[in-house]
C-alpha cells in the first residue's frame, strides 16, 4: 500500500482498478480506509478508486493535533495532484461527508458526482463540541478497547451481525488513541454545511441506512431537499455503517450512481 509524505503527514492510501474514471472513497470515524474493502473490490473492476487514511486513523502518521475537514480536505487535493488525477466521484460516510462537503468549497471542479452518506449538514452544538472534547480525552486515558466500547454499538444498527461487530471492532483497533482524539477535536470545529447545500451543482446521490441512530433518516432527508436533483437511496438492514452492514444494496446503489456518471 502506496504512502505520500504531505506537509509533514505520512499519507497511507490505497489507489486500485485502472477505468479511465476515478472514484474517491472517504472513511468514516473512528475507521479507516479499509472499511470501504467491499466496495473497492466492486468499483475498482470499472474504476480507478483511491481511499485514503486521514492522520493517526489507519496507517496514516503521525496523528494531526486536531484532523480538521480544512486539513483532510486539502491532503486528498494534494493526493489527488501526486496520483494526476484531474476530476473524480467523491464518495463520504459520515466524517467522510464533513470531509466532502469541505473538498466542495475548496474545490467544485475536482467534482463528477459527489455520494453523501449516512452524514449530516450541520455543524456540533455547543455541547456536542464539549461531549467531543471529554471523548479525546478519555481515548488518550483509555485507549482504543474504550473508543470500541463507546462507538461500536452506536455504529452499527440496533441487533448487529456479530460478525460485522467484529469487524468494526477490529477496524477501530487500527487506529491510534491520539488519532482518534484529533479527529474528533477536527469535528467539532467543523463548519455548518447547510449553506453548502444550495452551491452543490454536480450530480449527487444522498444514501442513510433506515435504522441509522447517528445520522438518522431525517438528516439525509434534509441533505436530499437542500441539493438539487439530489437522489435519496435508504438501505434497509443497516445502521450508521450501511456500507458494511448491508454492502451489496450499498454498493448496488453506489456503483449505479458512479457507472451513470458522466467521465
Ligand atoms: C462518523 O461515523 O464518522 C462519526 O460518527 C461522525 C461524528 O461523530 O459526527
Amino acid at each position: 500500500m502506496p504512502t505520500v509524505t504531505l506537509d509533514g503527514t505520512d499519507l497511507h492510501y490505497l489507489d486500485a482498478g485502472k477505468g479511465p474514471s476515478a472514484v474517491l472513497l472517504l472513511h468514516a470515524f473512528p475507521l479507516h480506509g479499509g472499511m470501504w474493502a467491499q466496495q473497492v473490490a466492486a468499483l475498482s473492476a470499472r474504476h480507478r478508486v483511491i481511499v485514503p487514511d486521514y492522520p493517526g486513523l489507519g496507517q496514516s502518521t503521525p496523528a494531526s493535533a486536531a484532523t480538521t475537514m480544512d486539513l483532510v480536505a486539502g491532503q486528498v487535493r494534494a493526493l489527488l495532484g501526486h496520483l494526476r488525477v484531474e476530476r473524480v466521484a467523491v464518495a463520504g460516510l459520515s466524517m467522510g461527508g464533513y470531509v466532502a462537503f469541505e473538498l466542495w468549497r475548496q474545490a467544485p471542479g475536482l467534482f463528477r458526482g459527489l455520494a453523501l452518506c449516512d452524514t449530516k449538514a450541520g455543524a456540533d452544538t455547543a455541547e456536542g463540541a464539549a461531549g467531543r472534547e471529554t471523548f479525546a480525552r478519555n481515548a488518550i486515558d483509555h485507549g482504543l478497547g474504550w473508543v470500541a466500547d463507546q462507538m461500536v454499538p452506536k455504529l452499527l444498527k440496533p441487533s448487529p451481525d456479530p460478525a460485522v461487530m467484529k469487524a468494526v471492532r477490529h477496524l477501530v483497533g487500527e487506529g491510534t488513541p491520539a488519532g482518534v482524539a484529533a479527529a474528533q477535536r477536527g469535528m467539532a470545529r467543523r463548519p455548518d454545511s447547510t449553506p453548502t447545500l444550495a452551491t452543490i451543482t454536480c450530480p449527487t446521490l444522498v444514501v442513510v441506512g433506515e435504522e441509522d441512530g447517528l445520522t438518522p433518516p431525517a438528516e439525509a432527508e434534509k441533505i436530499a431537499a437542500g441539493v438539487r436533483g439530489a437522489r435519496l437511496a435508504r438501505i434497509a438492514g443497516a445502521g450508521h455503517l450501511a456500507n458494511l452492514e448491508s454492502p451489496a444494496a450499498f454498493t448496488a446503489a453506489l456503483g449505479e450512481f458512479v457507472d451513470g456518471l458522466p467521465a
